[in-house]
């Protein structure tokens, strides 16, 4: 086994796993000292490309951002999206995961869905493909974007989901906008450690945007805690240039050549 994964798994129930998304090298860089694991998440589409929805992320673009983010990430475990429509069976999903893999050299896939994927979970897993689960909002087909976990029904499908697809291989799963107290009860039911996103402190770890955390992205989201404010500085050190620029202070000699 992969001795990151390993590392991951020895975390339930001793320290929380720190998870965040990268799209990028520098970004990527700055991240894994801080990270057990960084997600090239296909968040991308809506974060970078101002899509309406995932659905119209291409697998060429997770590959591209992914090559970036390798680059960067040294010691975290750097897992890869896989878009949509690119694990509709298994001879598909196994071309396209065999695909990331290769080409970006990530650590593992993520894929969306319950009961409807165990099967292709399980054709990756047998492949040594490592695959990391996804459940709660599914942002790929998702129609309502409310949290999970007030109907019965669907706190009955969340648990059961979960357990089979530990069952099928997954090494770790992300629970976004899950119920508190449900969250805690699929938590508590797996020996793998789950990923929060607006699923309460109950996970055995958290994940968020790197955008969003750090104020670069316009955010108006329940779960997202602003940490920074990297917008500021930005917009700050544009205008010192622009300031320079037209005052002619920026370039002097020492900024050119002579
Ligand atoms: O696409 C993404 O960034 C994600 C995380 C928010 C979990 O799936």
């Amino acid at each position: 086994m992969n001795i990151k994964i390993k590392k991951i798994l020895n975390k339930k129930n001793k320290s929380k796993v720190i998870c965040l998304t990268a799209y990028s090298k520098n970004v990527a860089s700055i991240l894994d000292k801080h990270c057990d694991l960084v997600l090239v998440g296909d968040s991308l589409g809506s974060v970078l490309y101002n899509y309406k929805s995932t659905k119209e992320v291409s697998l060429d673009t997770m590959i591209n951002h992914s090559k970036s983010v390798r680059f960067g990430v040294k010691k975290s475990l750097m897992v890869v999206d896989m878009p949509y429509n690119t694990y509709r069976n298994n001879k598909e999903a196994l071309r396209n995961a065999k695909l990331v893999m290769n080409k970006t050299k990530c650590d593992a896939v993520k894929l969306e869905g319950g009961k409807k994927i165990i099967s292709i979970v399980k054709t990756l897993v047998k492949n040594k493909i490592p695959v990391m689960g996804h459940l709660g909002i599914l942002p790929q087909t998702e129609k309502k974007f409310t949290f999970k976990g007030k109907k019965l029904i669907e706190i009955n499908k969340l648990i059961k989901d979960s357990k089979l697809l530990e069952e099928a291989g997954i090494f770790s799963i992300v629970l976004e906008c899950v119920e508190t107290k449900l969250a805690k009860k699929i938590t508590d039911q797996l020996n793998i450690p789950t990923i929060g996103i607006g699923s309460s402190a109950n996970c055995d770890g958290q994940v968020l945007v790197i955008d969003d955390l750090i104020g670069l992205n316009e955010s108006k989201i329940k779960f997202v805690k602003k940490f920074g404010q990297v917008k500021n500085n930005i917009s700050q050190a544009a205008r010192k240039f622009k300031k320079e620029v037209l005052s002619k202070k920026y370039p002097t000699k020492k900024y050119s050549y002579n």
